[in-house]
């Protein structure tokens, strides 16, 4: 069976990649050391469309309304609402100053503040998840609703993010970890 928790488990593996190399770049950017106008577009667009449209969309629209239906675990489901929508703030504040970034510059500082805030915030967000939030789903749910749910998923990917793209975006993890993580 393919379980529903286990795809988004090892989307967090890409995620948390993301969020190393991100590190880096912050770190560069603080130093005043130029970084690839290209490669900050690439993690923009990481965000935004695997990070959020389809890992965190996958959760918002299937698992979560799911899991909020005992209502035991609303508080928490709420909780984790309220971390995605602070991430989204953290990549509008770094694709706002991408326009205008140089090296140096106040909009380098401001693109690496808001990835150390969103770092910090998946971080601590994803370990939560997957300690705390999917063993009650796997514990909660069904068979049959974890495969439909896991069904579900595979639609939600294909009509957000469609054919190709993920292979692409995981290519740019490669190519981006072999840049600021070798
Ligand atoms: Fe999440
Ligand atoms: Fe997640």
């Amino acid at each position: 069976m393919s379980k529903p928790t286990q795809d988004l488990i090892k989307e967090h593996g890409g995620i948390m990649l993301m969020l190393s190399i991100m590190g880096k770049v912050a770190d560069s950017l603080r130093q005043g050391q130029e970084v690839k106008r290209e490669h900050l577009e690439k993690i923009v667009e990481f965000l935004k469309n695997f990070a959020d449209k389809c890992h965190h969309g996958k959760e918002e629209s299937i698992l979560f309304p799911e899991l909020a239906k005992n209502i035991a675990n609303q508080k928490l489901i709420n909780d984790f609402l309220g971390e995605h929508k602070s991430g989204r703030d953290y990549i509008r504040g770094i694709a706002e100053s991408l326009p205008q970034y140089a090296p140096g510059n106040p909009d380098a500082i401001h693109i690496a503040t808001n990835a150390d805030g969103y770092i910090r915030l998946l971080t601590e967000h994803i370990k939560k998840e997957n300690t705390v939030l999917f063993p009650i789903a796997d514990k909660e749910l069904s068979e049959e609703m974890q495969t439909e749910l896991f069904k579900k998923f595979e639609t939600l990917e294909h009509d957000v993010i469609g054919e190709g793209k993920h292979e692409e975006y995981h290519g740019w993890l490669k190519e981006l970890e072999s840049e600021y993580l070798s």
